[in-house]
């Protein structure tokens, strides 16, 4: 997209970083010094190179130096082997390569992220790193390791004890970071890296508008039987239009991409997604007179195995309270393609509901129907076979006009 080199060329203000190396320094839990941050990082003619300290040290103050300084018409390499970052990395970026090839490992340390990570206002969602601007690449064959298994074990035993705020999501107590959200940027393309061990969704697409994913991996299996990972979606999307995701591979135990609302002309294609919870609009119309739109979105090729649904649709149902947050929204779920999709080992491989929250209750979801629309919504050549598992229950609600089902 730009046509920045990749090499690196030295320039007069280069610093040693190997001087640094060379030298021990402090342990992490006392801090990274100005002095050390400020000699990690190289600069050449048109732009920064952060050399990691080593030691399981922070090297977020470096990185945060490097996205400032080279924050617009620069490169970034980041070679790594390893980052290890306890620092939000909050960065605003204007035409600039960001080349990943070391890994981005957040510590495990809820008791720094949970406070400091910055809140999105969408379902208590934060992230460690708000990645905004406009015109940025962020290329290469490593990745962000978000230290996932501290925060499963912690939410496993947070929802036996009633779960205050942490029921079914993230809170603003115990604030589960996204490794990666592209917000409030424009013309954004992310290519080759993995994003690997969530605590909570993989990444977020927030209000931002073309942001292109493409051969991603991303995995997230918690090796601890008694605290499965939680809310790993892959991909969310909220007030974003035009995204495209493919090429990707996505391991984990929720969505494997999720269209919030207001998401419009998206494309989500060659996917291959292992464990999830589907392909999914919604959930929809949850708050009393909001309105939420999710249209013009086209998936195809997508090879879904073991998952708990393949394409759903989520609408909650009506509501006469004003003070709903349950039901009652409007808006509209218009033109969406579910095309080649291969759903192998699939309990629930099509799923489309006006009453979510409410399916098992026929009388209320009879008595509130739905105020959001859903309409020209096309499933075409799946193929594949359900688990069996739901074998005889209701689980199709086809609404709205021109369903069709081939
Ligand atoms: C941290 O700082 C204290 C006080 O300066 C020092 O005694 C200690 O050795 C340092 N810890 C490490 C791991 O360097
Ligand atoms: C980004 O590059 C374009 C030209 O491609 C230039 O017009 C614009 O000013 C640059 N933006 C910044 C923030 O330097
Ligand atoms: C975790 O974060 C807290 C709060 O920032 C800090 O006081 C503590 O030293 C950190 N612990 C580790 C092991 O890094
Ligand atoms: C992130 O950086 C932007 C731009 O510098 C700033 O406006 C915003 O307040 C910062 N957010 C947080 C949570 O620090
Ligand atoms: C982004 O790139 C486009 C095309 O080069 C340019 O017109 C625009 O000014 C750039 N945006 C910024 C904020 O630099
Ligand atoms: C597994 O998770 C449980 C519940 O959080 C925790 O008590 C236990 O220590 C964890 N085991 C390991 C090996 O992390
Ligand atoms: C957000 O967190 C608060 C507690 O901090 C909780 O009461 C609320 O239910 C959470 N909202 C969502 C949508 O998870
Ligand atoms: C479908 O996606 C797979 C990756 O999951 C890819 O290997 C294959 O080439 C794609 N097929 C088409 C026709 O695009
Ligand atoms: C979605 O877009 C519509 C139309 O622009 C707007 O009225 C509504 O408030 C938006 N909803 C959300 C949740 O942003
Ligand atoms: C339906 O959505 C697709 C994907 O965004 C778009 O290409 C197509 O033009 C839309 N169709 C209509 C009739 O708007
Ligand atoms: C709301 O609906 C319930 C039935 O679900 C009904 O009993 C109640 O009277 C309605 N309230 C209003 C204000 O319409
Ligand atoms: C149906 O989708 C499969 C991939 O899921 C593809 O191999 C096949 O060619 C498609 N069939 C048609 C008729 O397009």
């Amino acid at each position: 997209m730009l046509g920045f080199s990749r090499t690196a060329v030295a320039g007069a203000a280069l610093l040693l970083a190997n001087s640094v190396l060379a030298h021990p320094t402090p342990s992490r839990y006392n801090g990274t010094s100005q002095e050390q941050a400020e000699a990690q990082v190289e600069y050449w003619h048109g732009g920064c190179t952060v050399h990691p300290l080593g030691g399981a040290q922070d090297d977020g103050p470096a990185l945060l130096i490097a996205f400032d300084k080279c924050r617009s018409n620069s490169i970034i390499n980041l070679p790594g082997p390893l980052y290890t970052v306890e620092k939000v990395l909050n960065t605003t970026l204007f035409n600039t390569t960001i080349n990943l090839d070391g890994v981005i490992q957040y510590t495990p340390n809820i008791s720094y992220w949970s406070p400091n990570s910055i809140y999105l206002e969408y379902q208590n969602a934060t992230t460690a790193w708000y990645l905004s601007g406009e015109n940025v690449t962020l290329q290469g064959d490593g990745g962000i390791d978000g230290s996932g298994q501290v925060w499963w074990n912690e939410y496993a035993v947070l929802k036996t004890q009633g779960g205050s705020g942490v029921a079914g999501g993230s809170s603003r107590i115990f604030a589960r970071p996204i490794p990666l959200a592209v917000a409030r940027a424009k013309n954004i393309l992310v290519s080759g890296i993995s994003i690997t061990n969530s605590p909570f969704w993989h990444s977020i697409i927030f209000e931002s508008s073309y942001v292109t994913f493409e051969n991603i991996y991303m995995k997230s299996l918690s090796s601890n039987e008694s605290a499965q990972a939680a809310n790993t979606d892959g991909w969310d999307t909220y007030r974003s239009d035009h995204i495209i995701i493919r090429d990707s591979v996505v391991i984990n135990g929720d969505d494997c991409v999720s269209f919030k609302p207001n998401t419009t002309f998206t494309e989500v294609t060659n996917m291959y997604c292992d464990g999830s919870h589907g392909i999914s609009v919604g959930s929809l119309g949850q708050y009393y007179g909001v309105a939420d739109i999710v249209s013009d979105v086209y998936i195809r090729n997508i090879t879904m195995l073991n998952a708990e649904h393949g394409a759903r649709i989520k609408v909650f149902p009506g509501h006469n309270d004003t003070n709903s947050v349950s039901g009652g929204g409007t808006g509209y779920v218009r033109n969406i393609t579910w095309e080649d999709f291969d759903c192998e080992n699939c309990d629930k491989p099509i799923f489309v509901t006006g009453c979510y929250n409410y399916d098992s209750n026929t009388q209320w979801c009879q008595d509130h129907p739905s105020t959001l629309e859903i309409s020209d919504i096309n499933f075409l050549n799946f193929t594949g076979y359900a688990s069996g598992n739901y074998k005889g229950e209701h689980y199709l609600y086809l609404a709205g006009k021109n369903a069709v089902a081939e």
